[in-house]
């Protein structure tokens, strides 16, 4: 690329991950997926772009779907542009979106990058000869995949449950990009803000210390009293439930469960308060139960900045971001996690889909934790890259 050549995000990113871009020159000598065919089912934008490429380096036939809303179209062209097959497109509509699914399964790939557990599922439901195994990106994916283990019985290795991935993302990425969205959505301060984060996982941890860093008064809310505690101890405030709805001005669901602010919630819900949601699945916040409500006299949509605001009949407005989508993949120009703890998530990716292509591990690695060896050897690399 010359000086004046125009840079893309894309581009941007794939120089910015250097830890894929010295695993895809490895595999392009060492080919770990010469001949296997491999169904991917995670967001398509600028840094899973980086991971495709880099397993299409090591011999894959991919073909790729995104998740529900999070599909970015720039980010198609340029893997198609790449000669990876996309199947797929923006779309919240979960019966679309559940229609590439099914189509990329019909496939009946040799390995599959799963985010969600969408693409396991559906292996558990019509199981096939030839699936040597893969991955799943999130908690959430995790919890689905779990109660499925007899029915997948192959080695599919879990990110999320990498120390790497719970730190270097969950905690400190997470937060960072919910704190952005926040910002990017709305263009309000966070000076003195009440801000109340539902759960307290890595993710919740890392969305409340941001907040807090940047001025806002943060409460807590986690259903395990003993996760509480640490929020308590570690300075937060941690009042019951209905206080901390009924006080808060902002108000962040990243529990990875559903149903966390409910239509029940609305009567405690202050007048101007803004709801958004950071957990994998959009049903954290009950936005289209709430839109329905007998309540909600009038919604009025800032189309532009994807907010939605509903004006209540006693005249409080609630305003709901990205439709209670993941904020940080959602609305005007989203940006995602940092560049840094994406290529550290992905690295774990690329040497976990090389060990279940290696044939290595059998069906006791159903569901499990990233190999120890591995986290060791993706931590080791990023070091010598960045210290
Ligand atoms: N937005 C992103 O970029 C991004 C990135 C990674 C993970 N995620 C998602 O964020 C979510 C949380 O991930 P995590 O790693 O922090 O999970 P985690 O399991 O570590 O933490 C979840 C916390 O929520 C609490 N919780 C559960 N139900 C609750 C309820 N009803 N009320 C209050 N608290 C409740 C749990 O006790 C737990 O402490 C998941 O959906 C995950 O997939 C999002």
């Amino acid at each position: 690329m010359s000086e004046a050549d125009i840079m893309t995000r894309i581009d941007w990113v794939r120089q910015s991950c250097r830890l894929l871009a010295g695993i895809a020159d490895e595999f392009a000598r060492t080919k770990p997926f010469a001949g296997l065919s491999m169904a991917t089912g995670i967001h398509l934008e600028p840094k899973t772009a980086a991971l495709l490429m880099t397993l299409k380096a090591g011999g894959a036939e991919i073909v790729a779907t995104g998740n529900l809303n999070s599909t970015q179209p720039a980010t198609v062209d340029y893997l198609r542009g790449q000669g990876i097959e996309v199947i797929g497109a923006q779309t919240r509509d979960a019966e679309e979106h559940g229609a590439f699914l099914d189509s990329v399964m019909s496939r009946k790939p040799a390995l599959i990058l799963d985010n969600g557990g969408d693409l396991f599922a559906r292996y558990a439901q019509s199981p096939y000869a030839g699936l040597i195994g893969g991955t799943e990106e999130t908690t959430s994916g995790r919890m689905r995949l779990e109660p499925m283990r007899q029915n997948i019985a192959l080695p599919v290795l879990v990110i999320n449950d990498s120390p790497i991935k719970q730190f270097a993302e969950n905690r400190h990425a997470v937060g960072q990009s919910l704190f952005e969205s926040y910002l990017r959505f709305t263009n309000r301060s966070t000076n003195g803000k009440r801000v109340t984060v539902f759960g307290y996982g890595a993710c919740g941890r890392g969305t409340a210390a941001c907040f807090r860093n940047a001025f806002s008064a943060v409460s807590v809310v986690d259903i395990d009293p003993v996760t509480t505690l640490e929020a308590h101890l570690d300075g937060f405030n941690t009042p019951q439930r209905a206080d901390a709805i009924r006080s808060a001005d902002v108000i962040i669901t990243v529990t990875g469960h559903p149903a966390i602010v409910t239509v029940a919630d609305m009567p405690l819900l202050k007048d101007g308060v803004i709801l958004m949601n950071g957990g994998h699945f959009p049903q954290e916040i009950a936005v289209e139960a709430m839109r329905a409500h007998p309540s909600v006299t009038r919604v009025e949509r800032y189309a532009e900045e994807a907010i939605e605001t509903f004006v209540l009949d006693d005249g409080r407005r609630l305003h709901v971001l990205g439709a209670g989508h993941m904020a940080n993949l959602a609305g005007p120009r989203p940006l995602g996690n940092t560049v840094e703890s994406m290529d550290l998530g992905f690295a774990l990716q690329a040497r976990c889909l090389e060990r279940v292509a290696s044939r290595v591990l059998d069906k006791s690695a159903c569901v499990v934790p990233v190999p120890k060896d591995i986290d060791a050897a993706v931590a080791a690399a990023y070091l010598d890259l960045h210290r």
